[in-house]
């Protein structure tokens, strides 16, 4: 059983994140996507709201499961008997970054990173661009599902 873990703030989440989660259910047995609820940046979207969003948004993926998570990604992975964390690369500017991360993870608990490109559809596509764009009232419709894009345009008309 190969079972691996995309992390994230989903914050909300998009079709980017969407386009990494589809594919790397199709390359593990089973995907737990881990939203982080105490990850320090601002948030538009409450941990409940964020992993809500993603439950209804990987419905139609019978080997995906969604779970709120806090404290360190390995220590979820160790707890969940996860082979790999996967994490999708938009562009170079992504790959410091997360090499950083696979690096520290990997040397912590020995847990692999796979790293997805991005589709070229989506690798512009952010959570926060798609909130600064929504914000200024762009439409942003293209980039997150329905119900995501719902979700938005309440929160930032109740700001
Ligand atoms: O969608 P994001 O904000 O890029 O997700 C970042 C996230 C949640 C994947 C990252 O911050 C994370 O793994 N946080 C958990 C805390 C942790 O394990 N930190 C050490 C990473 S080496």
């Amino acid at each position: 059983m190969r079972r691996a873990v995309c992390p994230g703030s989903f914050d909300p989440a998009t079709f980017g994140h969407l386009d990494i989660v589809r594919r790397a259910s199709g390359l593990f047995d089973e995907v737990i996507v881990a939203v982080g609820t105490n990850v320090s940046k601002n948030r538009l979207f409450e941990a409940d709201e964020r992993i809500s969003m993603m439950r209804r948004a990987c419905a139609d993926l019978p080997n995906v499961s969604v779970e709120g998570f806090t404290g360190l990604v390995t220590t979820f992975c160790a707890d969940h008997d996860v082979t790999a964390i996967v994490k999708g690369l938009r562009a170079a500017s992504d790959f410091d970054y997360e090499l950083q991360m696979a690096q520290m993870n990997s040397s912590l608990t020995g847990v692999e990173t796979v790293f997805l490109p991005t589709s070229p559809e989506r690798g512009f596509v952010s959570s926060s661009l798609v909130k600064e764009v929504a914000g200024f009232g762009g439409d942003v419709s293209a980039f997150v599902p329905d119900f995501v894009h719902d979700a938005l345009k309440a929160r930032l008309r109740d700001r």
